[in-house]
């Protein structure tokens, strides 16, 4: 995909440098920007699981340049051989690591297609093997970062001077390779002296919204309003709000839609409300193989991570990482090319088009 003209942000999630595999550490914002570096595969395995990196799109480009890494982590070792097979089972052990966000597969299968294409005689020389993979990573980057600015385009159009914009989780730059799905219009609205206000859900309880979102809006100079996510009915209800605007982590053929958990209670609500409700996602999101949204696997987080340490005097957690939104409350699914409404033929078209 070519780009229009590409907006640039003060940051980046991830990336490949002269000492490899780099993540921005999202555990630690906002109190800290500091960079996280893998020491060997569970650790990277670790990191995507406690959330050092997240988001869906970013997920994609997390595992494209972690198979990768594990790769060199093989020839590194003088008692293992790099192979076809041993990628494979490399990118399987990437592939569990967080099943929802269909991008992860979608990133290790890339590079994974660019090792099946490497010759008998390549796979003797395992640094061209190393380049060849690093290249193809790279490129997944790099269409990430072409896509993300595309469908802001499309969102970019949506929005007029003076919206109120509700979202939920973080769908930005943190949560991809470039500038965000939900986000990624009002970064480029905000670029060229649009004034939006942003109305950022917590999103409990691990409140990327209330961390992520809101450093984001901040360090682009976006004003930014959080708000407990109980709070979004009774704001959606008083006529504040113009358009929400959310990503996702997997669609499904028919338009059904998996998001942070807390997104569909939010689509219930805009519908109530008669506010338009879209979702902003890159054609990798969309899984034409998932009929629809009860066959989209919801990870389960622990009961550690809601409950503390000490649990609540043995109480057990119900802890889902994700919800569906049905397709008939969706407005529209922004992708790069058009904004499609879930269920319309332009939509059935395109899902065929991206399972053919
Ligand atoms: O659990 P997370 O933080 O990885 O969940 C992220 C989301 O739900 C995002 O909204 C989604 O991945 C879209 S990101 C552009």
């Amino acid at each position: 995909m070519s780009p229009s003209v590409a907006l640039q942000l003060s940051f980046e999630t991830l990336g490949w440098d002269e000492q490899g595999l780099w993540f921005l550490d999202q555990t630690k914002l906002p109190q800290e920007q500091t960079l996280f570096r893998p020491q060997g595969l569970p650790d990277l395995i670790d990191a995507i699981q406690r959330m050092v990196v997240r988001g869906a799109p970013a997920l994609g480009c997390a595992a494209a340049y972690g198979l990768v890494y594990a790769c060199t982590l093989v020839i590194d070792h003088q008692d293992m051989r790099l192979s076809l097979e041993t990628t494979k089972e490399l990118a399987e052990a990437l592939r569990r690591s967080r099943p929802t966000a269909v991008n992860l597969g979608v990133g290790l299968d890339h590079v994974l297609r660019a090792a099946q294409d490497m010759s008998a005689e390549s796979w003797q020389q395992p640094q061209s093997v190393i380049a060849a993979l690093q290249a193809a990573a790279e490129g997944f980057h790099q269409d990430d970062r072409n896509r993300c600015q595309a469908l802001g385009e499309q969102g970019f159009a949506l929005l007029q001077d003076g919206q109120r914009i509700l979202t939920h989780c973080n769908a930005g730059a943190l949560a991809t390779g470039g500038i965000g799905t939900a986000l990624a219009p009002i970064h480029l609205a905000a670029s060229r002296g649009m004034a939006l206000e942003v109305y950022a859900d917590e999103t409990r309880p691990l409140r990327q919204g209330a961390r992520l979102t809101a450093w984001e809006m901040v360090q682009s100079g976006i004003p930014v309003h959080v708000l407990p996510d109980s709070a979004a009915g009774s704001l959606l209800a008083s006529g504040q709000i113009d358009v929400v605007f959310v990503g996702s982590d997997r669609i499904a053929a028919n338009g059904d839609v998996a998001n942070k958990i807390g997104t569909y209670p939010l689509a219930v609500l805009a519908a109530r409300h008669q506010v338009p409700f879209y979702v902003l996602a890159p054609a990798t999101t969309v899984d034409a193989t998932c009929a629809e949204g009860n066959l989209i696997p919801i990870e389960q987080r622990s009961a550690t991570e809601l409950l503390g340490a000490d649990g609540a005097n043995g109480a057990l957690a119900h802890h889902p990482a994700f919800d569906v939104t049905p397709a008939d409350l969706v407005t529209g699914i922004v992708l790069e090319d058009a904004v499609y409404q879930p269920g319309s033929k332009s939509w059935a078209q395109k899902v065929a088009r991206l399972r053919a």
